[in-house]
């Protein structure tokens, strides 16, 4: 059995959920957590969390929205974290990627969201892009721990994560022929590492081009398992349990 700890499942890109969660079940990709991370997703998952078995949400605001995001918002999410089947707050943090211009608010928003994770007892999904330090530093004022999403650093930036007692979301990014992300998870202990396939983005290879889904996300254990001359099978087994762990699913 895998778990997906990180995708998107937005109507707008599966019209047909059924389907994808038919050909996740014949991948024995058996529950998948979806990331709602602006209004519109946050209700959108709550909606499906309830029709859907096997589909568990992480719940907050995403820093490409720290300029529309309300106190109203936040107290909102307070009442939506509570529902049943939200397993964590993500994906939340910082992205310099466009520009650092809103900086501020991006920080302050990450900050105000850390808080309710510490208030609330809630692990935290983490999206940080060309803002590794200020990310670090934030987190550091919080007694908070999760998974860093989409995870494609250097060891040294890990170890220091590690630290802070964070795992790591390894995705498709570990099967690109470029990506040197492989020699990084080389070195990361299994007990940290929890699979996602951040889909429909970065999709796996040889699927590249394609929609991704969490159907691939075997292709990405198989890769980890090359790499760390591990089975496939003990790579499934401990990315599944830790993903457990972490988000509280029996
Ligand atoms: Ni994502």
């Amino acid at each position: 059995m895998y778990i997906d700890t990180h995708c998107h499942l937005s109507y707008h890109d599966y019209p047909d959920i059924n389907k994808v969660l038919e050909e996740n079940k014949s991948a024995s990709v058996d529950a998948i957590i979806i990331s709602g991370c602006d209004k519109d997703s946050i209700i959108e998952s709550l909606d499906y969390i309830k029709k859907y078995s096997c589909v568990y949400a992480t719940l907050g605001y995403h820093p490409s929205e720290a300029s529309v995001v309300t106190e109203e918002d936040l107290n909102n999410l307070k009442y939506q974290l509570l529902q049943n089947k939200v397993v964590g707050i993500g994906e939340i943090g910082l992205d310099y990627h466009y520009g650092k211009e809103d900086r501020d608010k991006q920080i302050t928003l990450f900050e105000k969201q850390l808080k309710i994770a510490e208030e609330y007892n809630m692990p935290v999904v983490i999206h940080s892009r060309d803002a590794t330090m200020d990310t670090i530093n934030t987190l550091k004022k919080f007694n908070v721990t999760g998974v860093i999403h989409c995870y494609s650093g250097s060891f040294e930036t890990a170890k220091e994560y590690m630290k802070l007692g964070f795992s790591f979301g390894i995705g498709g990014v570990v099967t690109f022929k470029n990506s040197k992300l492989s020699e990084v998870v080389e070195k990361i202990p299994l007990e940290r590492i929890v699979l996602e396939t951040d889909s429909p983005y970065l999709t796996p290879h040889p699927f590249r081009g394609e929609v991704n889904s969490s159907k691939y996300l075997p292709f990405i254990a198989k890769k980890i398992a090359e790499t760390k001359n591990l089975s496939l099978e003990e790579v499934a087994a401990a990315t599944t349990n830790n993903a457990k762990n972490i988000f509280r699913i029996s």
